[in-house]
């Protein structure tokens, strides 16, 4: 290590050892990237006041940094860190900026009640929620969000009232979910910000593959966020936010005909999609 990380590091000295831990840490690193990548002053405070504008983009709905997070892969990075498990437990993947309080709906409600439900594809979405020896877990609340056929959130779009294409769900007895909502399309992050003007400047896309949230709780269970991915949407292999894993793409399956179990009188496509949560004891022994 050169000399001046190590004076640098020698001044860390405060009460909290793993915040000790984490600049040093971000100073060895920093520093590294410097000699490695020699940026003129210029270019440095070219750094610096992008990370300003940054900031002043944040507002208590919008969070700029966290989007930055997303699209370099840092959110991912974090959360495979964090979320060790069995190999069969259902993979988290990044929550995005669109969260907010949904409103309780019952199993097999519709969630979709803005202009998109008389154009877009109608879909059924249903499965279990499980341990991961299988056992059901009934009583399981699932937060869910998705935007819409045309890729936008009700926060996003005058169109909708504040609360479609949302829900909390809770499984059954047997740990089954179900609901009935609209396909929804890939979409942009936002690219009004200095996130949109970096993904342009290094030649970019800002699109995500289309997709469902869902935040999965259980008593004695560690919380779940993750997403479902709709197989052969075409940046499946190239999302702006690096949050697609393989065990969360569901592939739709086409029914031609209307379906009495699933309360829809037409074409539709239909989505299963199990959770299996870990529990909040978990270790790896
Ligand atoms: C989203 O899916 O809502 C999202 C995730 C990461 C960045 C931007 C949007
Ligand atoms: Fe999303």
């Amino acid at each position: 290590m050169n000399d001046l990380v190590t004076q640098v590091q020698a001044t860390i000295d405060g009460p909290d050892e793993r915040l000790n831990t984490i600049v040093g840490l971000l100073v060895k690193h920093l520093h590294a990237f410097v000699e490695e990548a020699e940026p003129t002053e210029r270019e440095w405070f070219a750094g610096l006041d992008f990370l300003v504008e940054t900031g002043q983009m944040c507002t208590p709905h919008r969070n700029e940094f966290i989007l930055l997070s997303d699209m370099l892969g840092l959110t991912t990075a974090v959360d495979d860190v964090n979320h060790h498990g069995p190999a069969n437990m259902t993979p988290s993947s990044v929550e995005g900026p669109f969260h907010s309080p949904a409103p309780t709906r019952e199993l097999g409600d519709w969630i979709s009640f803005g202009p998109e439900r008389a154009r877009a594809t109608p879909m059924v979405v249903h499965g279990k929620v499980l341990d991961c020896d299988g056992t059901p877990l009934a009583g399981a609340v699932i937060d869910l969000w998705q935007a819409n056929d045309s890729g936008l959130y009700d926060s996003q779009d005058p169109a909708q009232d504040l609360g479609n294409l949302r829900a909390l769900l809770t499984t059954d007895a047997d740990g089954h979910y179900w609901f009935r909502t609209i396909r929804p399309s890939s979409y942009p992050v936002p690219t009004d910000g200095t996130g949109g003007r970096l993904l342009k400047a290094v030649g970019r896309h800002p699109m995500r593959p289309a997709h469902l949230h869902l935040r999965v709780t259980a008593d004695g269970y560690r919380p779940l966020t993750t997403h479902v991915f709709l197989a052969g949407d075409p940046y499946l292999t190239s999302d702006a936010a690096f949050a697609v894993k393989e065990e969360i793409i569901c592939h739709p399956v086409r029914r031609p005909e209307g379906s009495d179990r699933w309360r829809l009188d037409g074409p539709h496509e239909e989505i299963e999609f199990d959770v299996r949560l870990v529990p909040e004891d978990w270790s790896a022994e």
